[in-house]
């Protein structure tokens, strides 16, 4: 038996928080070591930090692009080290709501550099990487409009809940960036549709957990 680390990664509106919710209850009901967490936030740090940065609209400060990457890392390299690291050396799945790939995508669409992307992911990832990444593609387009639609039943004020042409354009980068990750790295990364009903993405991820799970030793029958 080993550890096995999955994250789930997509644009806003994609479906990852509804996926991330069935794929844990179907591990628990198998009874499997399981640690759910997210990024940002899965650490105490983490949560402090994901309040910094998602509410980074408040102060009305514009925030450089290596401000923000050095927030995701910090977040990152706290939660690797008190609760992946731990977790996977204890033979347990980890499963992380966004991580690296997330930074490569929006970080990278926000103009920092590559260089610069690999050096800081040395530096805290040491070479660890998802065993599978789930990619949820989505347009954009249609993904905002999903985002649009629920902050609108959460009650929040129209224009606060509308995305603008710059906004789209810069989720269609973002998008993009996915996209050529998992192209660059198939094996890893596992590019799922998320437009088709709920139920249908859910199996297609299944098939690709499944066999992982087996092969680290698992029991899943
Ligand atoms: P969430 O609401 O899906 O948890 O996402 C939080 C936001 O943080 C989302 O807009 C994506 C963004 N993000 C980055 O820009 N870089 C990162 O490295 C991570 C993990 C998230």
């Amino acid at each position: 038996m080993q550890g096995v680390f999955i994250t789930i990664e997509g644009v806003e509106g994609s479906g990852k928080s509804t996926q991330m919710l069935r794929l844990s209850e179907r591990l628990r009901r198998l009874h499997l070591p399981l640690v759910v967490s997210k990024e940002p936030g899965g650490t105490a740090l983490g949560r402090e930090l994901r309040r910094l940065l998602l509410e980074r609209h408040a102060s009305g400060e514009t925030w450089c692009a290596e401000s923000e990457l050095l927030l995701f890392y910090a977040d990152r390299a706290q939660h690797l080290e008190t609760l992946i690291r731990p977790a996977l050396a204890q033979e347990k799945i980890v499963l992380i709501d966004r991580f690296e790939d997330s930074t490569r995508a929006y970080q990278g669409a926000s103009g920092v550099a590559e260089a610069s992307l690999d050096r800081l992911s040395e530096l805290v990832l040491r070479g660890l990487r998802p065993h599978l990444t789930v990619l949820l593609d989505m347009d954009p387009e249609l993904s905002l409009q999903r985002v649009e639609v629920r902050n609108l039943a959460l009650g929040h004020e129209f224009s606060e809940t509308r995305f603008d042409e710059a906004e789209l354009d810069f989720h269609r980068r973002v998008r993009n960036r996915f996209l050529a990750i998992a192209q660059g790295q198939p094996n890893r990364v596992a590019l799922i549709p998320a437009r088709d009903p709920v139920e249908q993405v859910e199996a297609a991820i299944w098939l690709r957990v499944a066999p992982l799970l087996r092969n680290a030793g698992f029991r899943i029958d």
